[in-house]
């Protein structure tokens, strides 16, 4: 008997064949129609030297079934039942009827959710794996293993495991640091195992935000790829491995430490969700499915995102009512809409040696609360937002002098210091209740409409009563996003993590918005940005203009590439604008007005991010779903050892329109562009969407580090 799964969705299909007990993966990848495929066709030659029978990797990659990299699934009951073999032992599908057939006409079903049900029986282990192909092609996957048996089961490893065909032969996966997250790295996929671990008790300045593996060359608008995301905030592993066989497959899951899971009789254990997508043409079309997917779930923000002025970079810790309020009241004037309160503002909280924990207002800078403050913020029509960073602690904190033992650690010792700060136990339910209870009173004593969440340290040693605990405090974690949510659902919330260093669809889940890089240097954003809304669309992206010498890298630009690289964001300010001069401040607010104009755009268009051929430049566009407009910015990044640049391409468009393509910004074109622009630039120009994608329009020679904003609009 043959049976089969056939999951289809937008130009993807995902095949599982279950027909002997195992649980393979025949196909994910481009849509087979409705064609019936005889597997008996597929089934692989038996090399010398191997199993008697063609191994292939099942959903989890087992020894058992002759599977020779790293097991899908791994534990033991001290050391007994070390090697499971799981078999299938029913199938749901949320639509569609299930039909058994022969094996000669397999039977295939479409449908757009399955669960397989694995046991072993005398290994005493349920495994249920759950696919969900969303109707544009994303596909979420994720499984439950409970302990059927009668003593306890220590799990060590479960991870969901995706195959890709041979011609899938470039890897691409992210790294980074603090001030320079989400950078790419490309290799030749080979033998061997590609793995990157984050331990880092957080998702990690340098974690990958998708494992992807392509045809050779692939890029934004070309190539086959395959792309997966693990939304989780823990330690994880993400791996590209291929087998001497050939077979090749792309797998994530959480990455536990000794001990961490130990599953009682009954128990289970349920892996974050992974999401996969597969696109045809680049990785553009792997953003489209990150993108509908997240902007149709129910909590995406609906209402326009708010420009932003956040205080950080402007004062610091020198909180002062008269400073602050005069920097609300210019921001305002430039047409700022929501006013953010940065760290400082707690009891004893004058540098970032002390205070973290004691969550009170303190009475020294603030003798009369906040509410001066907020009243003037809200009074200038703005909302008022604050930071915070619940999850940790500082030893000077009254906090830590009362409750010691709310700080997390290995066990019989203190572990390493990190901005001389720690983290906070919160699998306490007594340190949780705390924390909860201060924020809920802040959000109820105050007007407050956002918070910014921080998380500022890494945390390789996360304990609780001397065990591990990153698993369980990643729970608590969003335990305590979800209720902060539920009692204060008109609060936003952003997720920043030293930076980008908690970017993640687990904490997206229960955000609205992540601060991608504690650098406001534009150069370093334009990167930053372009990789993290591979996966985030960028509504959900903070992007600040900060001042002109940048804080983090000494670099010096002008305002117009600080702004137009902010504008492909959720849109912000982080400098204190008092500073500004009076042309700049007429720059600033010609940009947040042209942000204004065109947000509804830029926060639910298509990315299209162009394949140039010059490495100096870097150019990407928000085009409207009904392509009837877009935004698309140019950017030098270096010196061109081009004299005149290559002719830029506007992809996405409709071919068979006609646009109007016009500078947007700068507004004072002739000005900062300097002298060498092509004719068109200065009125415009009109040609149809074949020709701006095939052929493309001359660019300006800019100096390094500028950019231009062109919008483009269907006549
Ligand atoms: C972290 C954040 C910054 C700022 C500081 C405040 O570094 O990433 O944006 O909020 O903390 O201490």
């Amino acid at each position: 008997m043959t049976q089969q799964h056939h999951l289809r969705a937008a130009g993807t299909s995902i095949l599982i064949d279950t027909s002997d007990g195992d649980c393979r993966i025949l196909h994910w990848g481009s849509d087979l129609g409705d064609e019936t495929i005889d597997t008996a066709a597929l089934v692989n030659a038996v090399p010398n030297s191997m199993f008697d029978q063609p191994v292939v990797a099942s959903v989890i990659p087992q020894a058992a079934r002759g599977w020779r990299g790293r097991p899908g699934l791994s534990g033991s009951r001290a050391g007994r039942g070390f090697s499971a073999l799981l078999v299938l032992d029913g199938a749901d599908q949320s639509s569609a009827d299930q039909k058994s057939a022969d094996q000669k006409s397999a039977d295939q079903v479409g449908s757009s959710a399955l669960t397989l049900h694995m046991i072993d029986a005398g290994g005493g282990l349920a495994v249920d794996v759950e696919y969900e192909l969303d109707a544009g092609g994303l596909l979420l996957t994720r499984a439950r293993l409970t302990n059927t048996g009668d003593d306890p089961y220590e799990l060590e490893n479960l991870s969901l495991t995706l195959p890709v065909p041979a011609r899938a032969s470039e890897g691409l996966d992210l790294t980074g640091r603090w001030a320079k997250e989400k950078q790419p790295q490309r290799h030749t996929i080979q033998q061997g195992t590609w793995l990157r671990s984050a331990r880092h008790g957080r998702t990690g300045h340098d974690s990958t935000l998708v494992i992807a593996a392509g045809t050779q060359g692939f890029d934004f608008g070309t190539g086959e790829v395959w792309a997966v995301h693990l939304g989780w905030s823990g330690n994880h592993e993400s791996m590209i491995e291929q087998l001497p066989d050939g077979e090749t497959v792309l797998a994530v899951g959480e990455l536990l430490a000794p001990g961490e899971v130990v599953l009682q009789p009954g128990d289970q254990y349920e892996t974050p969700t992974v999401y996969a997508a597969y696109s045809p043409a680049g990785l553009d079309g792997i953003s489209d499915q990150f993108y509908r997917w997240m902007r149709a779930r129910p909590s995406h923000p609906k209402r326009p995102r708010p420009v932003v002025l956040n205080t950080w970079e402007a004062v610091y810790f020198r909180h002062d009512l008269d400073t602050l309020t005069s920097l609300a009241d210019t921001a305002a004037a430039l047409g700022v809409e929501r006013f953010v309160l940065d760290d400082g503002w707690f009891l004893g909280r004058r540098s970032d040696n002390a205070g973290l924990g004691d969550w009170f207002v303190d009475p020294d800078v603030w003798p009369n609360g906040l509410t001066p403050l907020i009243d003037h913020v809200r009074g200038a029509g703005m909302e008022f937002g604050l930071w915070v960073e619940p999850e940790m602690v500082n030893l000077d904190s009254r906090l830590a002098r009362e409750h010691p033992d709310w700080v997390s650690g290995p066990g019989g010792r203190s572990s390493l210091e990190w901005r001389r700060q720690h983290v906070l136990d919160l699998v306490n339910e007594d340190a949780w209740n705390y924390i909860f209870n201060r924020l809920d009173a802040l959000l109820s004593e105050n007007d407050i409409a956002y918070l910014k969440w921080d998380q500022n340290r890494d945390q390789v040693e996360l304990g609780h009563a001397g065990r591990a605990s990153t698993h369980a405090q990643t729970a608590a974690v969003y335990r305590l996003f979800d209720a902060v949510r539920a009692a204060h659902p008109n609060v936003e919330i952003e997720s920043c993590s030293s930076g980008g260093a908690r970017v993640d669809l687990g904490i997206l889940a229960r955000t609205d918005r992540v601060w991608a890089s504690d650098t406001n240097d534009a150069l370093e954003r334009q990167t930053i940005q372009r990789w993290t809304e591979l996966v985030v669309p960028p509504e959900l992206v903070g992007a600040h203009v900060g001042p002109g010498h940048s804080h983090t890298t000494g670099r010096t630009h002008d305002l117009s590439f600080r702004a137009i690289t902010a504008l492909f964001g959720h849109f912000g300010i982080e400098w204190d604008v008092r500073e500004a001069s009076e042309s700049e401040r007429g720059e600033l607010a010609s940009a947040i007005a042209f942000y204004k104009q065109h947000r509804t755009l830029l926060h639910g268009g298509r990315m299209v991010r162009v394949d140039y051929p010059d490495a100096a430049a870097q150019a990407h566009g928000v085009v409207s779903q009904d392509r009837s407009e877009a935004v698309f910015s140019y950017a030098t990044l270096a010196a061109s050892r081009f004299e005149i640049p290559p002719r830029l391409r506007l992809p996405g468009l409709d071919d068979a329109r006609l646009y109007r393509v016009s500078l947007g910004l700068p507004l004072a074109a002739s000005a900062t562009l300097g002298y060498g622009q092509p004719p068109w630039l200065a009125s415009g120009t009109v040609a149809s969407g074949r020709v701006l994608g095939e052929l493309g329009l001359p660019m300006p020679l800019l100096r390094p580090e500028q950019a231009l904003v062109l919008t483009v609009t269907a006549q």
